[in-house]
């Protein structure tokens, strides 16, 4: 995409004008901008092949991030969130990093981690060195599982054997590590976890139990790193007061919750956009964090030797680009055009940089202003509209309960009634 992400003004135009003005940024086709605008794009025969008993299809607000250049390229990101803030602060975010070049990423490596647990050893040792060696052979068995993946560059790649001690004893786990490539790749390991599990009762003696993946895809770390330089944030009181709330999160498990929840905001927000799995990006990030024996937070901030700020975030990131919801459901699909991306790796650099941006977005308000001034006006419209404030009356009520810093249902209610009545 060669086209500027800076569209200074986007949020000031109606849904056609934004829609208009994506169709020719990321050269779309009318079907695609037609889905967008469909917001309940979601068929319903789709819909009933996706979950069991289905009635419909629930709609999260999509926005568009603006401001954003990952890896020396400007990119328009979509995230669907029911969050007032989160698109705009990643964009007002990356705005303040523009000039020094934005968002960097790299992954580690697409390889996703099957476990199998064996029960009822006595010997686990033994149990280990035999499964060691069979490494050929259960390379050529989880292989045979998928010549697809294999064609496509992917799969076995490595076993690991762990001895795990237990309140039910010691259990051998073994780890059969995979490179899944642009899929997210849960079919393709659990499938050759049940596979081979039967193989492995066999050779050990034991006993089989659970097969599949692991969440703490921590073979598959995506990182981002930006400089925020001092002048364009405010100055070094500022640079010093992120690096203070930063430092507060890493020592302090209740106050990383929050931060990483920040983290979260952003890369969720891409993940449900396109389709992914969001409950297995949360539960790798938070496995991740507390990878040390202490939850800690997933992002570093420090002073560069200019006096600027330098931001990094690491954290595993199982995003696919093919099968699942991603490939079926049509405004993920146009997400993925919007994003331009056509490999799970750039994909996942993006997401680990929109959790950046929020993490920055955050963590700049909290150490200045707080972060009611921003969101209370947003979350205002949201209360206004709760309490029955139709068409022009939202904003007119949300104005007035900001005005008054009380922003209570009762409250608005009790300025609608007003209000109507005048
Ligand atoms: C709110 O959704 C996210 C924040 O609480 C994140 C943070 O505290 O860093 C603002």
């Amino acid at each position: 995409m060669e086209n500027s992400s800076r569209l200074s003004g986007f949020y000031q135009l109606g849904q056609d004008e934004r829609l208009n003005l994506l169709k020719s940024h990321c050269a779309l086709d009318d079907a695609t901008i037609q889905t967008l605008k469909d917001s309940s794009a979601l068929p319903f025969d789709l819909v009933n092949r996706l979950v069991e008993n289905a009635i419909g299809g629930f709609t999260v607000p999509l926005g568009i991030a603006t401001n954003m250049i990952i890896d020396g390229q400007d990119i328009l990101i979509p995230m669907a969130t029911e969050e007032s803030s989160v698109i705009a602060a990643v964009g007002n975010t990356a705005k303040q990093c523009r000039d020094t070049g934005g968002f960097f990423t790299s992954l580690s490596g697409t390889e996703m981690i099957a476990q199998v647990q064996i029960i009822g050893l006595t010997d686990p040792w033994t149990a280990r060195a035999k499964v060691l060696e069979r490494k050929d052979e259960i390379a050529d068995i989880c292989n045979a599982c998928d010549p697809v993946l294999i064609k496509l560059g992917g799969g076995f790649r490595d076993l690991e054997v762990r001895i795990i001690d237990t309140r039910s004893g010691p259990m051998v786990i073994v780890h059969l590590i995979v490179d899944t490539r642009d899929a997210m790749g849960a079919n393709a390991v659990n499938t050759m976890a049940e596979t081979l599990a039967p193989r492995l009762s066999e050779w050990t003696g034991g006993k089989h139990h659970l097969r599949i993946l692991s969440n703490l895809a921590d073979r598959r770390v995506a990182r981002a790193r930006a400089v925020w330089k001092a002048e364009a944030i405010g100055g070094s009181d500022i640079v010093q007061g992120i690096i203070a709330a930063a430092d507060f999160a890493d020592a302090d498990p209740y106050r990383a919750a929050t931060h990483n929840k920040g983290i979260m905001n952003g890369v969720s927000a891409v993940t449900l956009a396109t389709g992914n799995d969001t409950r297995a990006i949360e539960a790798g990030a938070h496995a991740f964090a507390a990878r040390t024996g202490r939850y800690r937070s997933l992002s570093h901030y420090e002073v560069t030797p200019q006096g600027d700020l330098a931001g990094s975030i690491e954290l595993p990131m199982a995003l696919g680009m093919v099968g699942g919801a991603t490939k079926v459901h049509p405004t993920a699909q146009a997400c993925l055009k919007i994003l331009g991306v056509t490999s799970a790796a750039r994909l996942s650099g993006i997401a680990a940089a929109v959790g950046l941006a929020q993490n920055f977005g955050a963590l700049k308000a909290l150490s200045t202003v707080g972060i009611q001034q921003g969101h209370m006006a947003l979350h205002a419209q949201n209360i206004a509209i709760a309490a029955g404030a139709v068409g022009d009356e939202i904003a007119r009520v949300a104005l007035r309960m900001t005005d008054a810093k009380t922003i209570r249902q009762d409250v608005a209610e009790s300025i609608l009634v007003e209000l109507r009545q005048t």
